[in-house]
């Protein structure tokens, strides 16, 4: 347990803070809890706190708030600002962030009455992976805040949490993440955030004094909230109604989504209960939660019995689901008519846009955007549905360029970076696998274990940022995170002193589809192959980053450590000819996009992928660290036309099969769901991990052909593989310089001829290489900002279909 809370009252406290926004809140203020708090070993209902107070004409309100734990704040009954989960999931024995509302329209002349609702939320709710844990952070919630009110003549008044506030437990009963909310509205508190109208009943509720708590602990700064608060998005209304075998009432949103339901036109008696479970998928028609493991993800309302209907909506769980099992449903209304979905994630703006005249990519791409939503919800998550939703750091090192093209995650992320590095100082400079590290002492086989890519996120997400920016703060801020992380990788004591001790453990390519379902890193790469490619690669953007930092000597020492690696991973790996000693898709993918290879080498490489890939049908036998090179290998060493095979490819394990059996996210597996409709039996499988989604990227960069070449824009390429039958694409991205786009369509002439049209929008001080494909003239010129329009004569030259070997060779 990090924060040990003592139940001792104090006269006030003096909170440390840190301001990102240039003005600090000065807090003045208790931290307060339930007096009850200490003991609570299960889950424990919400708390309501409230404080009346009086105000006269003012000029501004600003409510400053925060919690261990969840909140939601009213004024007079009103809900303050529209964060879901505030004030976010960070590493709360580091950071706790806080919010600042302008509440000034809430407040009116005269008596007033603030009331915030607090539950446990992930700081002491159960969290973590094997089942997880309660208390990691603390053993119950508090509440901080303070009210200023601003008067004319610079009078500033401030209502802060102390020993005046008043506390009761409210209506919702249970608020777990995993297993979900509970809500009775038997036990609805009258007034519980207003002043009570004169002659109104007195609540049956208690309302006792708060009790007052030890100041937070000097190590845990209160932070302003870096990057977007996650909010509600938008709304989906169900698609069909499913009456299962068993007699089930199911609803079907048509979309794998992370957010909650919300219900209205609920009839019945007092005290009926209403439970919605949630789930991914359906198995033989009746709703699939074994996937979910110990996560019950169920929300349930108990009526209050109002004869008008009543509604609910969870406030302080979330859920992955496509599907929604009600029971209890009962009076005129349809389920149809009175359910929608309400989809959260962390408020992101939109970065890029990808379609092509091929619609199974469009979905492909559709499904990537859909799965990076549900899993950037406060910080990266592996999945949003079974019991993890955890940041696991080798998931967002591979996925981090690709994010960036998709959505503006650079707050977002740098926020969670420095909860890397906080958590990485408390395991004395490895990182943790998953940050927030919530895994508990005892969990010894993922604590203080070095791991290649996973704990390479410490250099690889940073650069992507850097990359897609240009802004080099992003390195300072995380440098000595780096230069820890590469400081106490584990080198060979013996033998090739540059690479990774070979006694470590690796997670290798994770999820090899060749691998055992209940062994996932048994993939057929050599796993310390993968973990010294990404070791070389780490090195050596290490040599870049030391350079833009103006580390001179630590830039000359990473290059010769880089060197010196890449010469032993040749001596240890590859041949003379360029057979890499895993002869697998991963291996080649790797080695020729980091560059591992000599020039004679990477042509070799490439025919032998291309080889490796034709055997297998043009099917994907990669896991998390092959995919996101697959196709730009083959790209690289000039085999467009089977990098498209790979992409089109509809049977299992390929980007497109998921699409054709009607996924709506990107899955955890190739095969999450078998062919024949039934799920992996394999005890990891969810239906929304954004991993296999970085063929995003590709999408952008070589289908589209809108590519970044300098960091932040400055440059960019416009160069379209033209392959297969496709015959259009387009893409935009929001550069920091502004908005870039491309588009190009073909039209048949003739058989083999075809008119290609490219059409660009360059922004101001962005300089835009354009290369039109081989077989169109081969144009290459650079053009500044502006709209461009290319015409030409485009000779489709390749074979298509292509054909894979013969069975026997
Ligand atoms: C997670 C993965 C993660 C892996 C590593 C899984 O349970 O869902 O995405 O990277 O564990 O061990």
């Amino acid at each position: 347990m990090k924060d040990s809370l003592q139940s001792q009252q104090v006269d006030s406290v003096a909170v440390k803070t840190t301001g990102h926004s240039g003005e600090e809140t000065q807090w003045r203020c208790d931290r307060i809890a339930a007096p009850w708090g200490p003991t609570t070993s299960g889950p424990d209902a919400e708390w309501l706190f409230r404080k009346e107070f009086e105000v006269q004409t003012c000029v501004q309100a600003r409510l400053s708030i925060t919690a261990q734990g969840v909140y939601e704040a009213e004024i007079n009954g009103r809900r303050v600002g529209d964060h879901f989960m505030a004030p976010g999931w960070t590493a709360y024995d580091g950071r706790l962030q806080y919010q600042t509302y302008d509440v000034t329209s809430l407040l009116s002349v005269g008596r007033n009455c603030i009331g915030v609702r607090v539950a446990e939320g992930w700081f002491c709710g159960r969290i973590g992976f094997e089942g997880g844990h309660r208390n990691i952070w603390g053993p119950h919630p508090a509440l901080i805040g303070q009210l200023e009110i601003y008067y004319p003549n610079a009078i500033v008044e401030t209502i802060p949490t102390d020993s005046t506030w008043l506390v009761t437990k409210g209506p919702i009963q249970r608020a777990e993440i995993y297993n979900g909310e509970k809500y009775d509205a038997t036990l609805e508190v009258p007034y519980w955030s207003t002043i009570a109208p004169e002659g109104a009943t007195k609540s049956a509720h208690d309302w006792v004094p708060v009790l007052c708590m030890s100041p937070l602990p000097a190590q845990i700064e209160i932070v302003t909230g870096i990057g977007e608060p996650v909010r509600r998005t938008e709304t989906i209304k169900p698609l069909q109604y499913i009456l299962s075998p068993s007699g089930k009432s199911i609803i079907d949103f048509g979309q794998n989504l992370v957010g909650y339901i919300r219900l209205r036109n609920i009839q019945g008696c007092r005290g009926h209960k209403i439970t919605l479970s949630h789930a991914e998928v359906l198995e033989d028609q009746e709703l699939c939660t074994r996937p979910l493991r110990q996560c019950d993800s169920v929300d349930e309302y108990t009526l209050k019995g109002d004869e008008n209907g009543e509604s609910y909506e969870p406030r302080f769980t979330f859920h992955g689901f496509r599907y929604a099992q009600i029971d209890g449903w009962a009076g005129d209304f349809s389920l149809m008519d009175s359910a929608e979905a309400v989809v959260c994630h962390t408020d992101m703006k939109e970065a890029g846009s990808f379609s092509c005249s091929d619609e199974l990519l469009n979905q492909l791409y559709q499904n990537i955007r859909w799965g990076m939503k549900g899993n950037f919800l406060a910080v990266p998550t592996d999945c949003p549905q079974r019991d993890e939703r955890l940041g696991w750091s080798g998931d967002l090192a591979l996925f981090a360029p690709t994010a960036v093209l998709l959505f503006h995650c650079f707050d977002f992320l740098r926020n969670w970076l420095i909860d890397v590095w906080h958590d990485q100082q408390a395991l004395d400079g490895v990182p943790a696998m998953v940050t927030p590290n919530a895994t508990l002492p005892d969990l010894v086989w993922c604590r203080r274990k070095p791991c290649a890519i996973w704990h390479d996120v410490t250099i690889l997400a940073p650069w992507a940022l850097y990359e897609e920016t240009g802004s080099v703060e992003i390195l300072e801020q995380q440098y000595e995170s780096m230069t820890t992380w590469m400081k106490i990788l584990p080198r060979n004591r013996e033998g090739c002193t540059h690479l990774w001790d070979t006694s470590i453990f690796q997670l290798g390519d994770w999820l090899d589809p060749d691998a055992p379902a209940d062994a996932p890193w048994k993939g057929k790469t050599d796993a310390q192959l993968v973990a010294n490619a990404f070791l070389i690669h780490s090195l050596e953007l290490m040599a870049q980053i030391a350079d833009l930092l103006h580390k001179d000597e630590d830039r000359l020492s990473y290059e010769k450590e880089s060197r010196a690696a890449k010469k032993e991973f040749q001596e240890e790996y590859v041949t003379t000819n360029g057979r890499l000693v895993s002869d697998s898709q991963a291996a080649y993918s790797i080695a020729i996009c980091f560059g591992l290879l000599t020039p004679t080498q990477q042509e070799r490489a490439g025919s032998r992928l291309v080889y490796l890939v034709k055997k297998n049908n043009f099917r994907i036998g990669t896991g998390f660290a092959g995919t996101p090179f697959l196709c730009e290998a083959l790209v690289l060493t000039g085999h467009i036309q089977v990098a498209y095979a790979m992409l089109l490819e509809k049977t299992c394990p390929s980007w497109l099969y998921p699409v054709t059996m009607g996924a709506t996210t990107m899955w955890e597996r190739w095969d999450s769901m078998l062919p024949d409709g039934r799920v992996n039996p394999g005890e990891m499988t969810s239906f929304n991990h954004y991993a296999f989604g970085a063929i995003a990227k590709f999408l952008f960069d070589r289908v589209a052909g809108l590519q970044r070449t300098g960091p932040g824009w400055k440059k960019c390429r416009i160069a379209p593989c033209i392959g297969a039958e496709l015959s259009g694409a387009s893409a935009s991205h929001e550069t920091p310089m502004g908005l870039v786009s491309c588009s190009w369509k073909t039209s048949n002439l003739s058989e083999k001829q075809s008119s290609l049209e490219l059409k660009v929008t360059v922004p101001h001080g962005m300089a835009c290489e354009i290369i039109l494909p081989k077989g169109s003239g081969e144009l290459q010129k650079t053009v500044g900002s502006g709209e461009w329009t290319f015409e030409t004569i485009f000779v489709r030259d390749y074979e298509w279909p292509l054909k894979p070997l013969p069975p026997k060779s």
